[in-house]
């Protein structure tokens, strides 16, 4: 029986965690599926309480004794320096070495983009993000804080194992997928360095997929060309930060972060799975948070367990949901959080 370590973190992460527990339960059940679904309380409240974050050991027991972790979201406005979502989240992906963080991006319905123009099919990307280096080592320091002179240094750093790995992934998913184009975003023109290494991996790599079409562009040149030609990007490939923020950027594409699912994946490890949203304090407790985005991530979880059959299930209730508007207001809809959890679980049941 799988073993899911469910880490809801904070915020909204404990409210759209539940909705997608209740799926899991309702849909695997369906599929005469079992999940040993096991809480773990991290997050701000516990690290307040305790002062501790998560321990090596604990990481351990997950790398160990789990075969997926399903987080909510971390961040919380008492623990300012995010000292705990650093260590639990960025921690998870460094220390069982995620190196990649795929996030696709697809619209259900013309309605829900912001984009004039553009039909369900022109938007239907998939993120590939360097999930273990870049700017994200947390490298460099500050000298003379709070004085005139203050200097602060963010290494950015980029290996030729890191870079290549993740431009292969992303190369291999195209050619399983029968995806056609891959895209890699980069500075190249301003960052050398890094630039320079991933568009010569990236060439290399092209080189072995002849089926597959590529090219490479600026980050800055692609977010403005994703907003006015959706329909050019198929697979995308960019470091930890330019995926981070392309990941938004083509959320909002599709009707925004309530309905963006993310999974954190090293081929052989167990993955973490968590929406792409973070744990949104503006409406934290008001039962108005989009748990779709979480019950994707499920489902995509599900996948990647090798059940395609039940996430696929769950992934045509959640369009039909979304179809339906039976959704929570930031798509437009009148329900709350957990309504749309049970919508989800009724639809499942009725075996539409
Ligand atoms: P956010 O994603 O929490 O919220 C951005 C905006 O989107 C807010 O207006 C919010 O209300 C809205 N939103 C987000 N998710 C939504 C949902 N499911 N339904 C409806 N609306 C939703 O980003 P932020 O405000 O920049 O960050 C808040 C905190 O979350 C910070 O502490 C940040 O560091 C953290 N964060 C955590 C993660 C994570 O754990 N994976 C990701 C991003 C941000
Ligand atoms: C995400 C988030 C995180 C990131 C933050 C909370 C550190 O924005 O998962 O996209 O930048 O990776
Ligand atoms: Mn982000």
């Amino acid at each position: 029986m799988p073993r899911i370590a469910l880490l809801p973190g904070d915020g909204i992460g404990v409210e759209v965690t539940a909705e997608a527990r209740k799926v899991l339960e309702c849909g695997a059940a369906l599929d005469g599926l079992a999940l040993d679904l096991v809480e773990w309380p991290h997050g701000a409240q516990r690290y307040l309480d305790t002062g501790q974050t998560i321990t090596p050991a604990e990481m351990a027991e997950l790398e160990r004794d789990y075969d997926a972790i399903l987080l909510g979201a971390l961040g919380d406005p008492r623990v300012p320096g995010n000292e705990h979502a650093r260590d639990i989240l960025l921690g998870l992906r460094f220390r069982l070495d995620l190196y990649i963080n795929l996030r696709p991006v697809k619209l259900v319905d013309s309605r829900f983009s912001p984009l004039k123009d553009v039909r369900a099919e022109d938007v239907d990307m998939v993120i590939f993000r360097e999930n273990t280096e870049g700017v994200y080592v947390g490298l460099g320091g500050r000298f003379k804080q709070g004085t005139p002179d203050e200097l602060a240094i963010e290494e950015d750093v980029n290996t030729r194992k890191g870079v290549e790995r993740i431009v292969r992934a992303a190369f291999a998913y195209a050619r399983e997928r029968g995806r056609t184009r891959v895209t890699l975003a980069d500075k190249a023109n301003a960052m050398r360095h890094a630039g320079g290494l991933y568009r010569r991996v990236f060439a290399e790599v092209a080189a072995e997929y002849g089926d597959v079409a590529s090219d490479a562009m600026y980050v800055d040149a692609m977010a403005m060309d994703m907003v006015l030609h959706p329909a050019r990007y198929d697979v995308i490939v960019a470091s930890n930060l330019f995926g981070d923020i392309l990941s938004d950027l083509a959320a909002a594409l599709v009707g925004g972060l309530g309905i963006a699912p993310s999974a954190n994946l090293h081929p052989g490890k167990p993955g973490m799975f968590e929406p792409v949203h973070g744990s949104a304090p503006d409406i934290a407790g008001q039962d108005r948070a989009n748990p779709l985005a979480a019950i994707l991530t499920a489902a995509l979880m599900l996948e990647q367990l090798g059940y395609a059959h039940a996430a696929a299930r769950i992934e045509t209730a959640v369009r039909d949901s979304i179809r339906a508007g039976q959704t929570t207001p930031d798509l437009g809809g009148s329900l709350g959080t957990a309504a749309v959890g049970d919508w989800i679980c009724r639809e499942l049941s009725q075996g539409r």
